[in-house]
């Protein structure tokens, strides 16, 4: 049997991911009830960090205990990752010892080729790309507050980043629409934008865009390794903050969300983060619960 690899949300059917979404949310209520459930008992992920993490490192560290198993991480500053071995190499020896690898890096190709050469599932913990495990969560508190996203349109403000992307991907699999309210220069690239055809549109004014918006998100302006282009970045979004103003163009029950970490004042004001309508505490919760779902998916023993 081939091994599947979570590169990207398109590694799913529409169905899986929705099963993935349900799953997440019983085995959030299962958790809930301390009910003890450890499908991946002394199997052990191996988590590569080139980039830093709070919620991604701990939501898979605990997810992993929670299902009777372990996880390992492993940092290039004291790995021979960061020393050269080359990623091919890595990818041989560390799939014959653990049962999942997840990995967070900068160049998306960097873990198709450690895919390629993993005998287990490689799981993308964020690239310069896409961030596909945020937007599991993302879509189970949406589905927990609101029911099902198909045909509900979704308003991203900001970066056409690795964020955007997976909104994107999302939106096809899912079937919602998108518009993305970015200033010109900081377009989600046409890879992602192209294939989505109706699904999603581009616009220059975030309060024409968030108009009737179901659910209205964002993220920072400089993502991780554009640290030295923040104050270029902070001049160019400066019309893409989301805050009060914005939020009134929306729905009257429209969320708001951020995969978090938040600059506050700068992509979003404290107002709206901090507000009624903001999911962002749950999102980061079920970071957890859908991560969980998604490694049963691919490590457990299908019975
Ligand atoms: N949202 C997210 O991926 O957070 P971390 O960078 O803390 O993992
Ligand atoms: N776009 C951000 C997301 C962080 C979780 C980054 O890549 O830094």
């Amino acid at each position: 049997m081939t091994v599947r690899h979570f590169l990207s949300l398109l590694d799913l059917s529409a169905d899986e991911l929705r099963g993935i979404i349900n799953r997440a949310i019983e085995l959030k209520a299962m958790q809930q009830r301390r009910e003890i459930f450890e499908p991946l008992k002394n199997r052990t992920l191996g988590m590569i960090f080139e980039k830093s993490s709070t919620r991604t490192r701990v939501s898979f560290e605990v997810g992993m205990a929670q299902f009777g198993g372990h996880a390992l991480f492993l940092s290039p500053r004291d790995t021979q990752l960061g020393r050269g071995e080359p990623i091919e190499d890595t990818a041989r020896v560390l799939s014959r010892m653990v049962d999942g690898i997840m990995i967070r890096t900068f160049e998306h190709d960097k873990i198709v080729r450690f895919a390629e050469h993993s005998q287990v599932p490689v799981i993308n913990g964020l690239t310069d790309l896409v961030h596909p495990c945020q937007l599991l969560a993302d879509l189970q508190t949406y589905f927990e507050q609101r029911g099902d996203i198909r045909g509900k349109t979704v308003v991203w403000v900001g970066d056409g980043n690795n964020m955007c992307h997976s909104w994107i991907n999302a939106a096809r699999l899912l079937d919602f629409t998108v518009h993305v309210a970015c200033p010109e220069g900081y377009d989600p690239l046409p890879e992602f934008v192209e294939p989505a055809g109706e699904r999603v549109r581009i616009m220059r004014d975030p309060l024409a865009a968030a108009k009737d918006a179901d659910l209205i998100v964002t993220d920072v302006w400089a993502s991780m390794g554009q640290e030295e282009e923040q104050a270029q970045r902070r001049r160019a979004f400066a019309d893409f903050q989301v805050n009060a103003e914005l939020m009134l163009k929306a729905r009257t029950d429209a969320l708001f969300m951020h995969c978090l970490p938040a600059h506050r004042e700068e992509e979003v004001t404290t107002e709206v983060l901090e507000g009624g309508q903001s999911v962002v505490w749950d999102e980061a919760e079920n970071r957890l619960h859908a991560q969980k779902a998604l490694l049963e998916f691919l490590m457990a023993e299908k019975v």
